[in-house]
């Protein structure tokens, strides 16, 4: 699991005097972020300046990390790309397929019963390719990546939107589908529009029951899940400084939440102490050599309303704890003002659960300020109203908490410990009682809670919070406790207080493992078989999506109009899903299950223009793919926001949708399409939107002229006979729209172009 101090080495060597290099280009200080992406271009040093938010780059990342339930797809492609060995260090980890439903070791049992076929796969592909892989409960990626992996100046890529957890470290750490990984595992380069860039200045600090999650919720609510979209974030200032690294990790993982490209800060002491605390003293001694270039130039933080191109200003001090949601995590709201907006809301105020833990939230300083709320609970007599739940963050995490007696300290209030995994974050929850679907509320220390990804049920109201403030409320059982200001009664009728949480930002006495759950890939993998078993239902080889015809698209139908939020997991859901990450037919029978008809306003109802009828998404589109009918899909704004799931992208076009044409896009999602050789459009007029009809035949007027920056032309033939033509825009380059021509991005690697 070493990582590669030489490789780091090499990155550290070149950064100067690209940095250099760039400041003369650009002509100005730079910021940390500029730094980073100068220091990685695939070009070497830098020539040309590229404008934010416009120019496509080509990069050189670092690293790729892969989750199981996305490196199945992903390895499955690299191995159709023909190649050896992964070009770049590479590491996967099984972290996903683990429901959490009675506590560690049975429910690890369970998933390694169920999945072994896929955890075998995924543990002969890495051996066979060069790939470190992390055993099912190991822990859960981002966690062991910034653990082991992560070092500032670096730039990586995952297949999972909250890679961006390794912006603590002072990376510049980017969630990406699966397509993108191959790219850079088969040694190509990497593409990203130029982000780009918001400034956070954290003044003051964090103080009582405030917490670096409470940072992440306040920016949620500032930015809202778009305001993020196409920029990264960098954090500077005392408030930055003054806090820990794995709280700086967890607010660059809730920076997916705003749609940010990724966020990061910059090198400091917080970063010394934490990689000398995991084993990484030779990293902080080859940063402190280059320390100047692992933060900006002094006067970009110094006036920064000159670098950056939007700037927010927090003051830590007076930041209260919030609790987000539910249903979305940019809904914020302070602690102080929940009781009101619970009660002017309808939310239920009684809280049924806490979890503490997923990748945002399950360091040892997490785990051990949370602790420190149950402890006095205890203390005091009282008898926790909410179950408890925890799931640690990595193998590393739970054996040192396990040593200092905070996992005790959690089961005295009857706390589950699930296994070291995704769990309920993921929707691996089996709650007991969820199918019965009944209104209720839970608070966890994740990052997300759109509907039903927790438990599966609509109805439960999931709201985001520290870890602290979760303990607090599920010790109170009141999503309206305030611990700041409020009074509990103990078991014998008494009023009590909670205090503020105190903790260890690193264990005193070093971190400690037993197993840590790795094995190293085999150093000539060549003789390594990989099976896949053709009549497994969990895994299948791909075949190559077919070319362009050269042709304008006619005659396609409307699938579905979808209406308001649609993300990936309303695209591609997970929970049970997950178990068919490998195998694109089966999974395919989920695609857009979640969306909302905008003509019927409910899910998976959509009208077959065959036959009249109204039938499940999947099988409608399965109808018109059997009459080589082309279809197309239309979506609202932020379409494909969440995670970095490439499926959502894949099942359309594996079962014939040809287009999708939206109000707005997530980033990944549309570069996923990209990828894939779908179109991937926007309304050049939002409105057009309303002109959309169910009946509609649809026509393309000039995709024969698909060209970079020109607007592509639709027409919409109703019902009655009348037509709007509808301009649609697009963000495809040249080498973009090669990928479409050739099918996908993979046929032109395949293919060795
Ligand atoms: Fe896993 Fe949830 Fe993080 S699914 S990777 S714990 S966001």
């Amino acid at each position: 699991m070493a990582f590669d101090i030489e490789m780091i080495k090499k990155v550290y060597a070149k950064m100067p005097a690209h940095v250099e290099k760039a400041r003369e280009l650009v002509g100005r200080p730079l910021t940390l972020t500029e730094k980073i992406l100068y220091t990685h271009l695939w070009e070497g040093s830098p020539s040309q300046v590229f404008e934010r938010g416009k120019d496509y780059v080509d990069f050189a990342p670092d690293r790729v990390a892969c989750q199981d339930a996305t490196a199945q797809m992903a390895l499955l492609q690299f191995m159709h790309a023909g190649k050896d060995k992964v070009a770049v260090p590479t590491t996967v980890h099984c972290d996903h397929l683990i429901q959490a439903k009675v506590g560690a070791s049975t429910d690890l049992q369970v998933a390694q019963n169920q999945s072994s076929e896929v955890f075998n796969f995924l543990s002969s592909v890495s051996n066979k390719y060069g790939i470190g892989f992390w055993k099912p409960g190991a822990g859960i990626i981002h966690q062991i990546v910034l653990e082991n992996y992560a070092f500032p100046g670096g730039l990586m890529i995952g297949t999972d939107s909250h890679t961006v957890n390794a912006g603590g470290l002072g990376m510049l750490a980017i969630g990406v589908g699966g397509a993108d990984a191959v790219d850079v595992m088969s040694g190509m380069a990497w593409e990203l529009k130029f982000p780009k860039l918001i400034g956070v200045k954290l003044t003051g600090k964090l103080n009582g029951w405030t917490a670096p999650k409470d940072v992440i919720l306040k920016v949620a609510d500032i930015l809202t899940v778009k305001g993020g979209t196409g920029a990264i974030v960098e954090y500077f200032g005392e408030g930055a400084t003054s806090m820990s690294c794995t709280g700086k990790g967890t607010i660059c993982n809730m920076g997916a939440e705003i749609g940010a490209t990724t966020s990061t800060f910059g090198y400091d002491d917080s970063m010394r102490r934490y990689l000398a605390a995991t084993g990484r003293q030779d990293v902080v001694d080859a940063a402190d050599k280059v320390a100047e270039h692992l933060t900006a130039d002094a006067d970009v933080y110094a006036n920064p309303e000159k670098y950056f191109d939007q700037l927010i200003e927090i003051n830590l001090s007076e930041l209260e704890p919030h609790i987000n949601g539910p249903f979305t995590p940019d809904r914020g709201t302070p602690v102080s003002k929940m009781k009101q907006e619970a009660q002017a809301n309808g939310w239920p105020l009684k809280v049924e659960w806490g979890l503490i833990g997923s990748c945002t939230n399950s360091s040892y300083e997490d785990m051990s300020r949370a602790a420190s709320i149950v402890e006095q609970a205890v203390a005091q007599g009282i008898t926790p109203k909410a179950e408890f739940g925890i799931n640690p963050g990595s193998e590393q995490i739970r054996y040192t908490i396990e040593r200092d007696g905070i996992i005790e300290t959690f089961e005295k209030m009857g706390t589950k410990v699930f296994t070291n995994a995704c769990g309920p974050c993921i929707g691996q929850w089996d709650r007991e009682g969820a199918d019965k679907q009944e209104k209720n509320t839970i608070v966890h220390s994740f990052n997300r809670n759109f509907s039903k990804r927790a438990d599966g049920n609509p109805n439960t109201h999931a709201f985001v919070t520290s870890p602290e403030m979760v303990a607090a409320l599920a010790i109170a059982g009141d999503l309206s406790f305030n611990p700041i200001t409020d009074t509990l009664i103990n078991d014998e009728g008494q009023e009590v207080k909670l205090l503020p949480p105190t903790g260890d930002e690193l264990p005193t006495k070093g971190f400690d493992v037993e197993d840590p759950g790795y094995q190293a890939p085999a150093a000539d993998g060549s003789n390594v078989v990989v099976e896949v078993n053709p009549a497994s239902n969990r895994l299948q080889l791909l075949e190559p999506f077919t070319p362009w015809d050269g042709k304008n698209i006619t005659g396609a139908k409307l699938l579905i109009k979808a209406f308001g939020k649609c993300t990936t997991d309303h695209i591609s859901m997970a929970g049970p899903w997950l178990r068919f990450r490998g195998h694109l037919d089966n999974i395919s029978d989920n695609m857009l299950i979640g969306a909302e008809n905008a003509f019927n306003h409910e899910t998976n109802k959509v009208k077959n223009q065959l036959t009249g009828e109204y039938g499940a998404v999947p099988a409608v589109q399965r109808a018109y793919k059997a009459a080589g009918i082309p279809t197309i899909v239309v979506g609202d704004q932020n379409y494909g926001e969440g995670s970095s799931r490439e499926h959502a992208a894949m099942e359309p076009r594996h079962l014939g949708v040809k287009a999708v044409l939206v109000k707005s896009f997530a980033r990944i999602h549309e570069t996923n399409l990209k990828k894939q050789g779908m179109l991937a459009l926007t309304f050049a007029n939002e409105a057009d939107y309303d002109k959309i009809q169910e009946d509609d035949i649809i026509n393309f007027l000039d995709l024969t002229e698909f060209a970079p920056g020109k607007q592509l032309s639709l027409e919409f033939v109703h019902a009655d006979g009348s037509k709007d033509v509808i301009k649609a825009n697009h963000t495809y380059n040249a080498s973009q729209i090669e990928w479409f021509k050739a099918g996908s991005a993979l046929n032109l690697i395949a293919a060795g172009k």
